[in-house]
């Protein structure tokens, strides 16, 4: 069972296949990405979680497609804190060293922060070599992996990290979303994942909702049924991405759609980060964003509920995690407000599907959103 999509960003085309079981698929697409021809070395840069399942499993696929083929492992920590310049270095270093060269492919196996550095390694080695990203979680596969952004953290004077400050647009050539990987993902990182498809689906897919309460159980389950419902879903959630960047690529106009919920995520995820995976503080986004929406007058309060019980139904958090003030939140959500301009920039979800894009949004839209999820 396989699907196969395709990720277009500005000039660059690349397939996105999803299906269970690939790694003899990607092993031999990986053998013609640079130019058609093989590469003349293999760089695996992965997360250690997923050693086992899919990074050896790929090496020995690599081996009997290509038997003189070079293949390097270089590990990293997938975590915020190693998602940093320094660990860029390293890595760039490391690769140096073990003699890749402009003809070599990357491969960035793991969650978005494997995919988002890598990529960047790949963007910035010799000038930007050929890469391939296997997202292992499913936040990775229906959103980080996709879309060509990649990037690292800036560490500031004062020791905070500055999320997502450096990087490049830099397309991988491939990417391989295997949800069998998923059985082992922690239960807690798979309904982050959930909350990004719900993004999705309020965005351009309504129907897709109905179907991401069984995908807990059908990633520990591994008869064909369960995984062939999550290739689906995977499909369903990439594909609204997909669409929305081909769109706009670098982010001028239309690609903001994909900041749903995201304006007060980023604001609360930033003040509990131990407390709060990112999906997490996305959900409770979602809910402030409906809220939002209500007082702006492009949904009922009827459709707001709604949006609060999807996002309880599949185990997320609609609510702060412990109480923060409605001031404090909406200074940290100001650092989003100076990027875009100095006025605040909104998406709010829409009466009916979608979402709106509001520029020079009034600050009251935000208070009413922050205040409906708990801060006083
Ligand atoms: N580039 C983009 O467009 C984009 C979009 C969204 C998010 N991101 C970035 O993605 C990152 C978050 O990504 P994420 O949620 O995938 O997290 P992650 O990479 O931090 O992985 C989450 C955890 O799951 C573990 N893990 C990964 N795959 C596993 C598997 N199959 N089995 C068991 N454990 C596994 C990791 O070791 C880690 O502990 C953030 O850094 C964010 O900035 C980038």
């Amino acid at each position: 069972m396989m699907r196969e999509l395709t990720q277009v960003c500005g000039v660059n085309t690349a397939p996105v296949i999803i299906g269970s079981r690939l790694t003899a698929v990607t092993a031999t697409r990986c053998l013609s990405l640079c130019g058609g021809s093989a590469p003349s070395s293999v760089l695996i840069i992965f997360d250690g979680a997923v050693a086992r399942s899919a990074v050896e499993p790929l090496v020995q696929a690599l081996a009997a497609a290509q038997p003189r083929l070079i293949v390097h492992r270089l590990q990293v920590e997938a975590s915020e804190r190693a998602k940093v310049g320094e660990e860029w270095l390293r890595l760039q270093r490391d690769a140096i060293a073990m003699g890749v060269d402009r003809g070599a492919l990357l491969i960035a196996v793991g969650g978005g922060v494997l995919t988002d550095l890598g990529g960047f390694v790949a963007a910035s080695l010799l000038r930007g070599i050929a890469w391939a990203a296997i997202p292992t979680t499913l936040l990775g596969m229906v959103d980080a992996a996709l879309g060509g952004k990649t990037g690292i953290n800036v560490r500031l004077a004062d020791g905070r990290l500055a999320k997502n400050m450096s990087g490049a647009f830099w397309p991988p050539r491939l990417v391989s979303s295997d949800v069998s990987l998923l059985s082992t993902l922690p239960i807690r990182e798979l309904r982050a994942g959930l909350a990004e498809c719900l993004k999705h689906a309020l965005l351009a897919d309504r129907s897709l909702a109905e179907c991401l309460a069984g995908a807990a159980a059908d990633a520990r389950a591994a008869d064909a049924d369960a995984q062939s419902r999550l290739v689906d879903l995977v499909a369903r959630s990439a594909q609204v991405k997909l669409d929305i960047v081909e769109s706009d690529p670098r982010e001028d106009g239309r690609r903001m759609l994909l900041n749903l919920g995201h304006t007060f995520g980023h604001a609360i995820e930033g003040l509990v980060p131990d407390e709060m995976l990112h999906g997490e503080a996305v959900a409770v986004g979602l809910v402030a964003a409906a809220a939002a929406s209500v007082e702006a007058g492009l949904m009922s309060p009827k459709e707001a509920d709604s949006v609060r019980q999807l996002v309880e139904a599949l185990g997320l958090p609609a609510q702060l995690p412990s109480p923060l003030g409605l001031e404090l939140l909406i200074r940290v959500a100001g650092s989003d407000k100076k990027r875009r301009g100095g006025a605040w920039t909104l998406v709010l979800p829409r009466s009916g599907g979608g979402a709106e894009i509001v520029r020079g949004a009034d600050e009251r839209l935000l208070r009413v959103g922050f205040a409906a999820v708990g801060a006083d």
